[in-house]
């Protein structure tokens, strides 16, 4: 915090109006359920974005990211989409979706940093969205609530920025609570707190290093096969508007009706939306086990049926099977990222060890291991 405010000091000539913390997230399970309008149960996590802003006077925006050594500075006061500066598009695309809603709000001078891993399925680029909603909320008293700072964070990636994803990264980075995870219907937006802090179990991630360059087109895809599925099983029943309103025995009753790989896809997702629930209600008898062979068993159909892991993270599910975890999965969109495993707390120090063996051995490349803690949402800093 205080190498941000000196940078911002050195860069703007005067101290931040105001400093953020906008956390990265995990999902301990529903994959790929959020646009299908259906259940996930995500958490924010104590790895974060930093910002120092404050207001200008002349309603340009200025953001230096300080890990990317990059400074950018609109012309005027429209966001306009950026080649150059690609990472600057996660915050114009929030200020071009404000406008949108009429919100009034001047100009911003901005400095962020942050430790949360790049491209490892952590979310960082909502981080980035939903911090800068907080902060021009914050600033400029727009009186909006968290949910709709999630809103309008989820609108600037999805037609700012292009990626079609669901509501899930936002929401978990603005409404994350220490020590749980929050169960939310990604259709109606209700949601509900577990608490997670057991000290006997633990969750690490095994970061693949693999770089996701697929994961927005083939994500568009998969959102748009899901669709397919749901415009040809809406011809059997008219209710159906999304993969949530499809129970496994109507879509087993129609399998003949969908195409192969629309099959896959939507067999996933009707299972993973049940998955969510058996699993809140593992979580509520502190029946870990359970909660652990879900977690596998999602990640079989995200490999097998919805085809969006990578012999990367295949292999790192496999090796910690073998080293004994309860339970572990590819995490997020897919094509890389991280693993996450759920484990003893006295086995994560021997499990970190081979892990890191096994990988160098096999890929020949650095295991990068990440033990989480659940921490709370986006917030003010003193
Ligand atoms: C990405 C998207 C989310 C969600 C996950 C998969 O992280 O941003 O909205 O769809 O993939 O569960």
């Amino acid at each position: 915090m205080n190498r941000l405010k000196k940078e911002f000091e050195a860069r703007f000539s005067a101290p931040p109006e105001l400093l953020v913390r906008a956390p990265g997230r995990i999902n301990l399970i529903g994959e790929h359920t959020d646009y299908n309008d259906g259940f996930v149960l995500p958490a924010a996590i104590d790895k974060a974005i930093w910002f120092a802003a404050s207001r200008r006077s002349d309603g340009r925006f200025a953001f230096a990211a300080l890990d990317l050594g990059k400074f950018f500075i609109s012309e005027n006061a429209t966001p306009v989409l950026q080649q150059n500066h690609i990472w600057a598009n996660y915050l114009l695309g929030v200020v071009s979706e404000a406008r949108k809603d009429g919100l009034a709000f001047g100009g911003l001078n901005l400095v962020f940093t942050g430790d949360v891993p790049l491209g490892a399925g952590l979310s960082s680029s909502a981080a980035i969205e939903s911090g800068m909603m907080f902060i021009l909320n914050e600033l400029y008293e727009l009186g909006l609530s968290k949910m709709d700072i999630v809103k309008l964070a989820q609108r600037g990636e999805n037609n700012f920025v292009g990626m079609k994803c669901g509501v899930m990264d936002m929401f978990a980075s603005v409404m994350g609570r220490e020590n749980q995870v929050v169960r939310l219907d990604c259709r109606s937006l209700e949601f509900e707190y577990f608490p997670f802090q057991s000290d006997a179990f633990s969750l690490v991630l095994c970061d693949s290093g693999v770089k996701h360059q697929l994961v927005d087109s083939e994500y568009n895809t998969r959102r748009e096969e899901c669709e397919a599925g749901v415009s040809i099983l809406k011809k059997y029943d008219p209710g159906i508007a999304s993969l949530r309103d499809v129970s496994p025995a109507f879509l087993k009753k129609h399998a003949s009706e969908l195409p192969g790989k629309i099959f896959q896809r939507c067999k996933y997702v009707v299972e993973e939306i049940h998955r969510v629930e058996q699993a809140c209600a593992a979580l509520q008898n502190g029946d870990f086990e359970t909660l652990g062979k879900l977690m596998f068993e999602t990640h079989r159909g995200l490999d097998l049926e919805y085809e969006v892991s990578v012999p990367e993270t295949n292999f790192l599910v496999e090796e910690a099977r073998k080293n004994g975890v309860l339970g572990s999965r590819m995490m997020g969109g897919g094509f890389g990222g991280c693993t996450i495993n759920l484990l003893k707390t006295n086995d994560v120090e021997v499990f970190s060890e081979k892990m890191r063996e096994a990988y160098r051995r096999h890929f020949g490349l650095d295991l990068k291991i990440y033990p989480v803690r659940l921490a709370d949402g986006v917030s003010v800093q003193k």
